[in-house]
């Protein structure tokens, strides 16, 4: 338990029968000493890991019913909408969801606002705050949502902690114009949305896609689907567990946060691994803030890097992998 699910308990009534756990795994046990129904949703495959496979849900909707249930407050309005959406049903429910004060805002209040008659903000405590809603509005859901992009006549599906939502990242437009791949085995990094994936399968190629968020890879399945193109999504961090010299290349937009925190550690992890994991000749395509130091990396770790475009935010790079 962190500070925050110590905050969440203290507001916690003494009862309930259905508890839902949301991306907050330290409060699973206490979960299973109140209620004989505890279902728990996770975001990042690295929470869900930490929790007994028999208490996951596979989908937020699942979470509906409930009377009481527990969140760390995600980064995105947009993902607290589709976790306050997921857990109406019950004639009551009290949702209690809590995080670093640093990264409230009122917007969230409003949020919650929609779908509960009730929100109040506890007092700070150690720098965190818990907001509690309820009075269920029970409104339906409208998530996933989906916006056909006319750039790329696609259409981008999104959940609400997906990357970007519908929208094309200015990124990685940049590196769609400029990319040119050759497959057949293509690997979409951090896949998001799932636009450069379904990018890649329209083009004819093998596409994989791996993202450590459930909302992503449900996204770029959906969004596989709406452009009726066929990618392989997994719910996985990193790419440890491919076979030496497997791939012909990797596509990436690739993550420069964890949570809230400014963090390259999953990207640079990714790089050093793509040497092993692509065939020799293999490319990695790359796009990424200017200001990261990445070329340098990438051509020490994987081969010789070229910048193929260039505008006054992204860099587009692809890196030749020259074998071990
Ligand atoms: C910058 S976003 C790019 C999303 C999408 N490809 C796009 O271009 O809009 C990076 C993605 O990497 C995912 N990610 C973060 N860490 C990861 C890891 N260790 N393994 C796989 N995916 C990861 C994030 O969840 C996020 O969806």
């Amino acid at each position: 338990m962190d500070q925050i699910d110590e905050l969440i308990l203290r507001e916690t009534p003494d009862q309930a029968s259905a508890i839902a756990v949301i991306d907050a795994p330290g409060l699973v046990e206490r979960a299973l000493e109140i209620a004989a129904d505890v279902r728990v949703w996770c975001d990042d495959v690295r929470d869900a890991e930490l929790v007994d496979e028999d208490l996951l849900v596979e989908h937020p909707e699942d979470l509906a019913g409930v009377d009481l249930a527990w969140g760390h407050l995600p980064k995105s309005l947009a993902a607290l909408d589709q976790q306050a959406a997921s857990i109406q049903g019950a004639q009551d429910v009290t949702f209690i969801t809590g995080g670093r004060v640093k990264h409230m805002s009122k917007s969230m209040n409003e949020v919650l606002g929609k779908h509960f008659t009730a929100v109040n903000a506890t007092r700070g405590h150690k720098k965190s705050r818990a907001l509690r809603a309820w009075g269920p509005a029970n409104l339906p859901t409208d998530w996933p949502k989906a916006r056909h992009n006319e750039v790329l006549d696609l259409t981008i599906v999104a959940h609400g902690s997906t990357f970007s939502g519908t929208k094309l990242d200015a990124g990685t437009r940049l590196l769609l114009d400029n990319l040119a791949v050759d497959g057949p085995r293509v690997l979409d990094f951090g896949s998001g949305n799932g636009v450069i994936a379904a990018f890649l399968a329209r083009l004819g190629l093998e596409v994989e896609a791996r993202d450590v968020s459930w909302s992503a890879v449900a996204a770029t399945l959906e969004t596989a689907k709406a452009n009726d193109v066929d990618v392989h999504a997994t719910w996985v961090a990193g790419i440890d567990d491919y076979a030496d010299a497997a791939l012909d290349a990797i596509v990436t937009n690739p993550p420069f946060h964890q949570g809230t925190t400014k963090d390259s550690t999953d990207t640079l992890d990714m790089f050093r691994a793509a040497r092993r994991v692509l065939r020799p000749g293999g490319q990695l395509w790359c796009v990424y803030n200017s200001h990261l130091p990445y070329r340098r990396f990438l051509n020490e770790h994987v081969g010789p890097t070229r910048v193929v475009a260039q505008d006054r935010a992204y860099t587009v790079v692809v890196s030749e992998n020259q074998g071990s």
